[in-house]
C-alpha cells in the first residue's frame, strides 16, 4: 500500500517535472535531495523511483545526472566520478530500467548497497539432488606424509606502478604519476621500489613472491583471483587483458596452479550477467582469455569449462581430488546485472552444475575442493544464494574436503553447520579457508602453504608467510618468512589440544578454535591481529568480538551478524564519526572500495552528513 502511494506520487511528480524541464541541472538537484532524504527503506524506494525516471530519459542522460550528483557530493575526484559512471553506466541503466519499486530485488538493492532496508527474508528455493544424502561422513586422515599446497590471492599488480611517485594521492589507489605533482622527483611522499600500503603492488613483488613459493616446492598451488589493479575508473578491456597476461605468465614459474575468477577480472569490474541477459553484456572475452591462461597453468588439456562462464572442474592428475572452481561474482552485491526482476535463483544454472559435479565425485569416491573468489558467507554475498550454496555444501559434506576463498584481503575463515541454531563442534560440517592478499593495502603481502593429506585431501596444517612491508629492510629486498602456524598457534590452545601432525583441521577443530577465542581474549586478539598481519589492527572489544566470532560461524550469510549501515566503509577516509556505525567497522579493509556501487553508497553517506 505504502509503495503504491509512493509510486502514484512519483509519477504525478514526474509529469510535473518533465512538463517543465528535462534539464540535467534540475534532475541533479532533485535526485541529490532524494539522497539527502533517504533515511529508511521507504525513502530509499523513493530515491530508486527518482533514479528510474532519470533512467527513462536514456543512458547518457542518466550518466550525466549521476556524474553531477557524484560531483556535488564530493564522493570522489571528478575524473574518478566520470570514469566509474562511464564504465558501469550501462549496467546500472539496465538494472534501474527493469527494477520494480518495492520488490524483493529493490529491497535487496537498498539493503546491500546503501544499508537502508533490512535484508529481505530468503526466498525459498528447493535444489534437487540426484540421490538422497548417503549415511557417509568425512574419511579419517590416512596417516601418510603430507603434501604441500600453496594458496595465494588478490595479487592486483599495477603495471603502471611508478617507483618514486606520490603514495599520498586523493585517488582510490596511489603510486602513479596522475599529475605532474605526483611524479617521481616532485613529490615529498615517494613510493618505494617494492610497494606501499596505499597502492597496488608493482609486478616485481609478484615475481618475488613467486620465487619464494617455488623455493617451497609445492605439489601445486591455488589462486583465488583478482588479477587486475584498483584503478577501476580507468581499467578497460586492453588493460585487463594485459594484466591477465602479465600475472598469469609470471605464475608459470610456480608450477601447476588452479585459479578462480575474481570480481576485478573483467572491465568494467564486477559485471558478470547470467546467460538470461542480452549477450551484448556478456564478458566472453574475459572468460576466454582467463580460460586459456587457466588451461595452461593446470597443465590439463581436458578440463571441463562449464559453459564458459568462468567456472571449471578438473581432476588433479594421478589423484582422486576433483577441484571445482566456480564463479561467485554471480552472487555479489556489486554485480548490477544480478538485480534482475525477479532475481534469478540459479544464475546460468551454476548451482545445478555444481550439484552434477559433486554427484559425479560422490559416486566416483573422489574428494572435492571448491575454490572461488568471494566467500559464500561474506557480508557482500547475497543471502539467498549463500543459503542455496550452503544447502549444496550440506548435502555433499562428506565429499567436500574443504573450500578456499580470497577477496577480503584479510586472514579469516568460515564454518558451515548442519543446524545454525545449534552451532557446535558436532554440527560443524564444512570449513572455508579465506587467504589474505598479496596486495599490501590491508597488511603485509602474504601467502600460505598447507599440509595436505595425500589420500583424503583434508587440511592437516598451514603456515602463513608474509613479507613485512612495515620493516625498513622490505624496500631493499622483501623477505618472505613464516608468520604463524595453524596447529601450533591454534591447536595447542584448545581444551583438548590438537598437535599430532597427521590429524586433520576439521570443521569441528575450527569450531573449537572459535570456542577457545570466546573463552580466552588473548587468543581472539591473536586471531584479530593476524587478520591484517599486524597492520593497523583496529580495536575490537565486547560486541565486536561476538560479532566477529559470529561471522566466522556464518557460512550461510543470513547468520553472519553483519548489518549494513550507511557510511560503514567511508569513515576512515573522511575521518568522521557516524552515529550508529560500529567503530571497528571503520577499519574493515575490503576489496570493495572502488567502483559504481561503493560510489553510490558513498554518495548516500555524504548526503547523510549534509542532512546532519
Ligand atoms: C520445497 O520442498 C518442500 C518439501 O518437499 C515443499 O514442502 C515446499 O513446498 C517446496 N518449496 C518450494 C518453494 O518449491
Ligand atoms: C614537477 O611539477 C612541475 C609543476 O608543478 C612541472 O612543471 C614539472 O614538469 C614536474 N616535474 C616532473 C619531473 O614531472
Ligand atoms: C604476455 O606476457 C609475456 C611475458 O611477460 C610477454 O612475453 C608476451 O608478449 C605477452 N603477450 C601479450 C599478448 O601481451
Ligand atoms: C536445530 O537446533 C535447535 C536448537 O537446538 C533445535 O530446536 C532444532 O530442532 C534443530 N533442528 C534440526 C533440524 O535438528
Ligand atoms: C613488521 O616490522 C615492524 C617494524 O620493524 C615491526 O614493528 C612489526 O612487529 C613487524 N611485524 C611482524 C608481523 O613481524
Ligand atoms: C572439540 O571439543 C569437544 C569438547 O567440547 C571435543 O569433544 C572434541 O573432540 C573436539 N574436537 C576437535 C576436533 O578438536
Amino acid at each position: 500500500m505504502k509503495f503504491a502511494i509512493i509510486m502514484a506520487m512519483l509519477s504525478a511528480w514526474a509529469v510535473i517535472v518533465t512538463a517543465h524541464t528535462e534539464s540535467t541541472e534540475s534532475w541533479i538537484t532533485s535526485i541529490w535531495d532524494d539522497f539527502k532524504e533517504a533515511v529508511d527503506c521507504a525513502s530509499c524506494q523513493v530515491l530508486l523511483g527518482g533514479l528510474k525516471l532519470v533512467a527513462a530519459f536514456g543512458e547518457s542522460f542518466m550518466e550525466d545526472v549521476l556524474i553531477g550528483i557524484c560531483d556535488i557530493s564530493g564522493a570522489e575526484d571528478s575524473d574518478v566520478c566520470a570514469g566509474v559512471i562511464a564504465n558501469e553506466g550501462s549496467a546500472v541503466h539496465y538494472s534501474l530500467t527493469n527494477l520494480e519499486i518495492g520488490s524483493h530485488t529493490a529491497k535487496t538493492f537498498c539493503a546491500s548497497l546503501v544499508g537502508l532496508c533490512d535484508y529481505p527474508a530468503i526466498r525459498p528455493y528447493n535444489l534437487t539432488f540426484p540421490v538422497p544424502k548417503p549415511p557417509t561422513s568425512r574419511p579419517p586422515p590416512s596417516g601418510k606424509p603430507a603434501i604441500k599446497v600453496v594458496h595465494f590471492s588478490d595479487t592486483h599488480v599495477d603495471l603502471s606502478y611508478a617507483t618514486g611517485s606520490n603514495y599520498d594521492c586523493s585517488k582510490p589507489i596511489c603510486c602513479r604519476s596522475y599529475t605532474e605533482e605526483d611524479a617521481p622527483g616532485n613529490t615529498s611522499s615517494p613510493c618505494g621500489e617494492w610497494g606501499n600500503t596505499k597502492c597496488d603492488p608493482p609486478h616485481r613483488l609478484q615475481e618475488s613472491m613467486n620465487a619464494a613459493i617455488a623455493d617451497l616446492n609445492p605439489a601445486f598451488s591455488i589462486y583465488t583471483g583478482d588479477v587486475v589493479a584498483h584503478d577501476v575508473w580507468l581499467v578497460n578491456k586492453a588493460e585487463a587483458l594485459e594484466d591477465f597476461n602479465a600475472t598469469y605468465s609470471a605464475m608459470e614459474t610456480v608450477g601447476r596452479v588452479y585459479a578462480a575468477l575474481g570480481n576485478h577480472d573483467t572491465a568494467p569490474l564486477n559485471l558478470f550477467p547470467s546467460n538470461q541477459l542480452p549477450s551484448e553484456y556478456n564478458p566472453q572475452w574475459a572468460y576466454d582469455a582467463l580460460t586459456s591462461n587457466w588451461l595452461a597453468l593446470t597443465e590439463i588439456p581436458s578440463i571441463e569449462t562449464a559453459n564458459q562462464h568462468g567456472s571449471y572442474s578438473a581432476i588433479h592428475p594421478n589423484s582422486n581430488l576433483r577441484i571445482i572452481s566456480y564463479n561467485s561474482i554471480f552472487y555479489y552485491k556489486y554485480n548490477f546485472f544480478a538485480y534482475t526482476e525477479p532475481m534469478e535463483h540459479d544464475p546460468s544454472s551454476q548451482f545445478e552444475w555444481l550439484v552434477s559435479e559433486l554427484h559425479e565425485a560422490e559416486i566416483s569416491n573422489q574428494r572435492v575442493w571448491l575454490i572461488s573468489h568471494i566467500p559464500s558467507g561474506n557480508a557482500d554475498h547475497f543471502h539467498d544464494h549463500s543459503h542455496y550454496f550452503d544447502q549444496i555444501v550440506q548435502r555433499y559434506e562428506a565429499t567436500i574436503a574443504a573450500l578456499f576463498f580470497g577477496h577480503t584481503h584479510t586472514d579469516e575463515f568460515q564454518i558451515s553447520y548442519s543446524n545454525y541454531s545449534a552451532q557446535n563442534w558436532d554440527t560443524a560440517i564444512a570449513m572455508g579457508y579465506i587467504a589474505p592478499s598479496m596486495t599490501p593495502t590491508s597488511g603485509p603481502p602474504s601467502f600460505r602453504i598447507y599440509d595436505i593429506d595425500p589420500v583424503t585431501f583434508g587440511v592437516l596444517d598451514f603456515t602463513q608467510y608474509i613479507a613485512n612491508i612495515s620493516d625498513p629492510s622490505y624496500q631493499i629486498q622483501p623477505e618472505w618468512v613464516p608468520y604463524y602456524f595453524a596447529k601450533a598457534d591454534y591447536g595447542t590452545k584448545l581444551e583438548f589440544p590438537v598437535t599430532d601432525k597427521y590429524s586433520e583441521l576439521t570443521p569441528a577443530f575450527w569450531h573449537n578454535v572459535t570456542v577457545a577465542m570466546e573463552n580466552d581474549p588473548a587468543l581472539f586478539r591473536d586471531f584479530w591481529a593476524r587478520r591484517t598481519r599486524g597492520f593497523q589492527v583496529p580495536e575490537c572489544e565486547g560486541d565486536c568480538v561476538s560479532d566477529e566470532i559470529c561471522a566466522l560461524r556464518g557460512a550461510d550469510a543470513q547468520y553472519n551478524c553483519f548489518v549494513e549501515k550507511v557510511g560503514f566503509s567511508f569513515e576512515k577516509r573522511n575521518g568522521i564519526e557516524v552515529e550508529g556505525a560500529k567503530p571497528w567497522k571503520k577499519l574493515q579493509p575490503e576489496c570493495n572500495h572502488a567502483g559504481m556501487a561503493p560510489m553510490l553508497a558513498k554518495i548516500a553517506y555524504q548526503a547523510s552528513l549534509v542532512r546532519q
